[in-house]
């Protein structure tokens, strides 16, 4: 266990909280390590959505600061006040869709931001910074092989790209300062709350409203799937019990063609295929992720619990049980969440003391 994290009931930063991974992050850290106090840092962007934390946002353990990572200065009063024992760095823009639309965005949150939040956590005692990056930082695999930390990096997309910086920033900043940092690199999560703009929840909101399911190029490539429990699971491992400056790879070892998922929940749902439309690719498209997680189980004792076919069925039953929910992502209804049930209460609370 990092010492830092055993002294006391450890205060816990997560960056990103109102987002698909850290929602279930937040969720997860209540859960499974009562003692913790959690504060979560997000700018609630388009992606993040304080409804995902329905039912924990009242938790006395929980603390919401609505905030940008690249504000250096709100950054430093937050980390005065708060003092964090530890940090899950997840704030990101994380389609790769997107990147290719306008890739400015993402250099600044992905790159700028992870330095920003770096230097602050250094300049504030340097508690542990767990930085939360991916398997795309790798590139592409042909038909044979997995990725090991030690593959080289070759990001395809401007998504990947500006993760693979924000990974090597913490790197040097491990072997130029010293700080504590920890990289994981996971490969493609599944799981409730994550926005249906990602395959997984976007073909199951299109199949649900019988409209068609948009399949990039032949269908033929292949993620390596995750459940998000389980890759909140290997966060806190690395926060726990990761080597400083070093890089564990996360992954499910559920490699499967987008066109069997596509097909698969089309089969949970009762739709037909008929409803699959192939479209033109995706640009700079990968064709294979593949994760060697095996430093992960040996160092961290790491290990998946979700088989892919299980994970996938609750995953759609979780989706069918929560369209509202989807309903209102989709219609940008949710936004609202923030002015109807947030913002008074926030304008009630008494001002933190920093
Ligand atoms: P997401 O897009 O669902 O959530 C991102 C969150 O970050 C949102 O709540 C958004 O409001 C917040 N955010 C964006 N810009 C911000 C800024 N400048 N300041 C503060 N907050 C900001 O993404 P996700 O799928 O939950 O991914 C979370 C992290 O995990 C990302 O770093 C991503 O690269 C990484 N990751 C995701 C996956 C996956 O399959 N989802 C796999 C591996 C790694
Ligand atoms: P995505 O969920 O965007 O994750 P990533 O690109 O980060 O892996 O896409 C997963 C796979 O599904 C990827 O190969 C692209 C493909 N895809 C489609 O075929 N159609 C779609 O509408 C989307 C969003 C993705």
């Amino acid at each position: 266990m990092n010492a830092r994290l055993a002294q006391r009931p450890a205060r816990l930063v997560v960056t990103g909280g109102a987002g698909f991974v850290g929602a279930n992050l937040v969720r997860w850290l209540l859960l499974h390590r009562p003692g913790v106090r959690v504060l979560t840092v997000d700018a609630l962007t388009y992606a993040g959505n304080l409804e995902n934390l329905a039912g924990v946002l009242d938790d006395p353990r929980l603390r919401f600061e609505n905030a940008d990572v690249c504000d250096a200065d709100r950054l430093g009063r937050i980390f005065a006040d708060y003092q964090p024992d530890g940090v899950l760095h997840l704030a990101a823009e994380s389609h790769v869709d997107r990147s290719i639309a306008g890739p400015a965005a993402f250099v600044r949150t992905n790159v700028h931001g992870t330095a920003t939040l770096l230097d602050v956590a250094r300049a504030h005692g340097g508690p542990r910074v767990v930085i939360v990056s991916t398997d795309e930082v790798y590139g592409s695999l042909g038909p044979s092989g997995r990725f090991s930390e030690d593959s080289p990096l070759a990001p395809s997309s401007p998504y990947s790209a500006s993760k693979a910086a924000a990974d090597l920033l913490a790197l040097s900043y491990h072997r130029t300062f010293g700080q504590d940092v920890v990289v994981t690199r996971c490969s493609n999560n599944y799981g409730p709350y994550q926005f249906p703009e990602k395959l997984i929840p976007l073909m199951i909101s299109r199949a649900l409203a019988d409209e068609p399911l948009p399949v990039y190029g032949d269908g033929r490539n292949i993620r390596d799937w995750i459940h998000v429990e389980d890759h909140c699971t290997g966060i806190v491992l690395a926060l726990e019990r990761g080597v400083a400056g070093r890089v564990y790879n996360l992954g499910g070892d559920a490699e499967r063609e987008n066109l069997a998922v596509v097909c698969q929940l089309l089969a949970e749902l009762g739709k037909p295929e008929s409803l699959i439309r192939f479209v033109a690719d995706r640009p700079g498209h990968d064709r294979r992720y593949a994760m060697d997680a095996r430093r992960a189980r040996a160092e961290l004792g790491f290990s998946p619990r979700y088989r892919f076919e299980l994970g996938l069925a609750r995953t759609i039953q979780w989706y069918v049980e929560h369209e509202a929910w989807s309903r209102r992502v989709r219609d940008g209804s949710y936004r609202r969440y923030l002015e109807d049930t947030y913002r008074s209460r926030l304008e009630a609370a008494a001002p933190c003391a920093v």
